[in-house]
């Protein structure tokens, strides 16, 4: 049986056009000098994101991590969304490497967002010299286990400027910002306005098989270059990968297939009884009352899901196409109501 994988976008295998720009890649030595590839890579992604300069990685969670470095000293705390990605998904990097005391922000401001009031109220202001410093928003657009959901321009802007009128600092995790650039329709610079850093993946939708971008200033990332040496991920012919991800920009616009799959989908499970939400990107949280064994269940006529929470979440790709949409329809219709029960 073809297994439909649904569990990330991340499962995406390199496209022959990917493998072959890897084979041919001009390469160097990244940590002795510059890897031309790689400095090709960065400086397009800083370009679109309109930053001053852009850091390679070999993960999302590493530059999330060199970005929560570069912002939190000891006897800092970070405000984010709560269910963020830098919280739960990073094995606390956040607090026990750059040292910050995470504190979530429940989604005042709508699924995935806090609002700017809670902003202002939570940050507050300086305390005696006893207490946690508020140094950081860390931001997340699209929120991943909120269901892919965007911030819009005019929403990020409004939070930005809360945290700035409080002095915090502001990092955005975009692993999936070309995701809500496609879907608001607003730029990837504008849906970054403001912040000190942003990190976004090549791995999550557009189909690179790795790589990562920590987008900011030429004092950031020159630091985070440091940084990110001290972690390990000094690459040397870095080339290779950057290659597959100049291919991977490219595929951005035609994320609005995967939207247009998670749409159908979601349609084609609540015709079917299931509550799923109409999606805003890429992902599809269907909540059931016993998700880990919905997704054995899945598992056995071959659609493959991964539960979260208290939901099991289907996210679409480009290795899935209009069809597998409907495949997994059919699959799934004959056990809705044993999902439910
Ligand atoms: C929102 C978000 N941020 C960061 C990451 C981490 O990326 P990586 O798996 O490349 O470390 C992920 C991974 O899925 C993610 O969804």
């Amino acid at each position: 049986m073809h297994i439909l994988d649904f569990r990330s976008d991340t499962v995406t295998r390199p496209t022959p056009e990917m493998r072959a720009a890897m084979a041919a890649a001009e390469v160097g030595d990244d940590v002795l000098e510059r890897d031309p590839t790689l400095e090709r890579l960065e400086d397009r992604v800083a370009g679109l994101l309109g930053t001053e300069a852009a850091l390679w990685t070999p993960t999302g969670c590493m530059a999330n991590l060199i970005a929560l470095s570069l912002h939190l000293e000891r006897g800092d705390r970070f405000l984010a969304p709560a269910q963020a990605h830098v919280l739960g998904s990073e094995l606390g990097t956040g607090a026990w490497f750059a040292q910050g005391m995470p504190e979530p922000l429940a989604w005042e401001g709508g699924p995935g967002r806090p609002s700017p009031e809670q902003v202002l109220r939570i940050a507050g202001t300086p305390g005696p010299y006893y207490t946690l410093r508020s140094a950081l928003l860390c931001l997340e657009n699209t929120h991943n286990f909120a269901g892919g959901t965007c911030t819009g321009v005019s929403e990020h802007r409004a939070l930005v400027e809360a945290a700035r009128s409080r002095q915090l600092r502001v990092h955005l995790d975009g692993a999936r910002l070309w995701h809500a650039a496609v879907s608001t329709g607003g730029t990837l610079a504008d849906l970054a306005w403001g912040v000190d850093t942003v990190s976004v993946c090549l791995s999550k939708g557009l189909g690179a098989p790795m790589g990562s971008l920590l987008c900011g200033s030429r004092e950031a990332v020159a630091e985070g270059r440091r940084l990110r040496k001290m972690l390990g991920g000094g690459v040397r012919q870095g080339g290779i990968m950057a290659a597959a991800g100049l291919v991977a920009l490219d595929h951005m616009p035609r994320l609005a297939e995967d939207h247009e799959k998670a749409r159908r989908l979601a349609e084609g499970l609540r015709g079917q009884g299931l509550p799923a939400p109409v999606p805003e990107t890429n992902i599809v949280l269907v909540p059931l009352p016993r998700p880990a064994e919905a997704a054995a269940r899945l598992e056995g006529v071959g659609v493959r899901v991964l539960p979260v929470g208290k939901a099991l979440r289907f996210i679409t790709h480009r290795d899935l196409g209009p069809s597998d949409i409907d495949s997994a329809l059919e699959r799934i219709g004959p056990l809705t109501m044993e999902l439910s029960a």
